[in-house]
């Protein structure tokens, strides 16, 4: 399969410190990409390369196996992407406006945009939230209306860094599974950054390991967390303490039923 987004020798530097060096990577259509890592890895650095938020030092990045100029992406490429960070960002008004507010810059009718909105609302159950102002929002509420706005665009990739990070336990729990299930109900692409074990066990299907700035291990997520090679496991050792199950290929429900949270 050919991927989406190509990295080829690429670098990233500030004030002639490293931050990445990845003589190579690639995001593959329909994958749900995860990328983690200690804090300072490189992680969002990466994200906002391939997404083209940011630019390289050197090295090409490609979309579809064409050259895309370094910092200077095209619009209707940029357009393909969707975003979703851990803060959600959203603007003054309401939900309604927020989520259609994609849709509005594409200049698409209005009555399909109120179409389009009500349909991700009830996706991501949130249509009671309506008319509600995003101020008064409690953050797992936030987090969903983020996600539906950078869904309702339909992206060919949605970037996601850190999203649920904010959230307490159970309430992150009850979106990623909400989540999970509409990702693969629409089968977009995405990629994930997330410096959570639990998170990635559970909704990536490759997985790439992120430290110093390089990708030390990459691979399908379970091969990935069961035979980890040495640099791979320094980091993950330090979550298996807490998540012995996430050796094992199973979800780790011991955990969550601790936390009274019945999947
Ligand atoms: N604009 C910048 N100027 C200087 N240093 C930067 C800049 N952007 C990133 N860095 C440095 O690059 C390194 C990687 O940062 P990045 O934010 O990509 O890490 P991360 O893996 O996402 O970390 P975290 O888990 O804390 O979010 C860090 O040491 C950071 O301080
Ligand atoms: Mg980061």
């Amino acid at each position: 399969m050919n991927p989406l987004i190509e990295l080829e020798n690429i670098t990233y530097k500030k004030q002639d410190k490293s931050i990445l060096q990845i003589p190579e990577f690639q995001v593959y259509p329909g994958e749900f990409l995860g990328i983690i890592g200690p804090n300072g890895a490189g992680k969002s650095t990466l994200l906002k390369l391939m997404s083209f938020l940011d630019k390289q030092t050197s090295g090409n990045i490609l979309y579809r196996s064409k050259l895309v100029p370094p910092g200077n992406a095209p619009l209707d490429l940029r357009r393909k992407f969707s975003i979703a960070l851990q803060q959600s960002l959203l603007l003054d008004g309401t939900v309604f406006q927020n989520i259609a507010l994609g849709l509005k810059i594409r200049k698409i009718p209005r009555k399909t945009i109120k179409e389009k909105v009500e349909l991700w609302m009830d996706r991501f159950q949130i249509s009671h939230l309506a008319k509600k102002n995003t101020a008064t929002l409690s953050g797992g509420e936030a987090q969903r209306v983020n996600l539906a706005r950078a869904m309702i665009v339909e992206p060919e990739i949605l970037f996601l860094d850190e999203p649920f990070s904010a959230l307490d336990f159970p309430t992150k729990i009850k979106l990623m599974e909400d989540f999970k299930a509409i990702m693969e109900g629409t089968g977009t692409t995405a990629v994930f950054v997330s410096h959570d074990l639990m998170e990635i066990h559970f909704l990536t299907n490759r997985l790439a390991i992120t430290i110093n700035g390089e990708v030390q291990q990459s691979g399908p997520t379970k091969r990935v967390l069961q035979h980890p090679n040495a640099a791979a496991s320094s980091f993950l050792n330090k979550w298996k303490k807490f998540y012995p199950e996430l050796s094992s290929s199973q979800f780790p429900e011991s955990k969550l039923k601790t936390a009274g949270i019945n999947l």
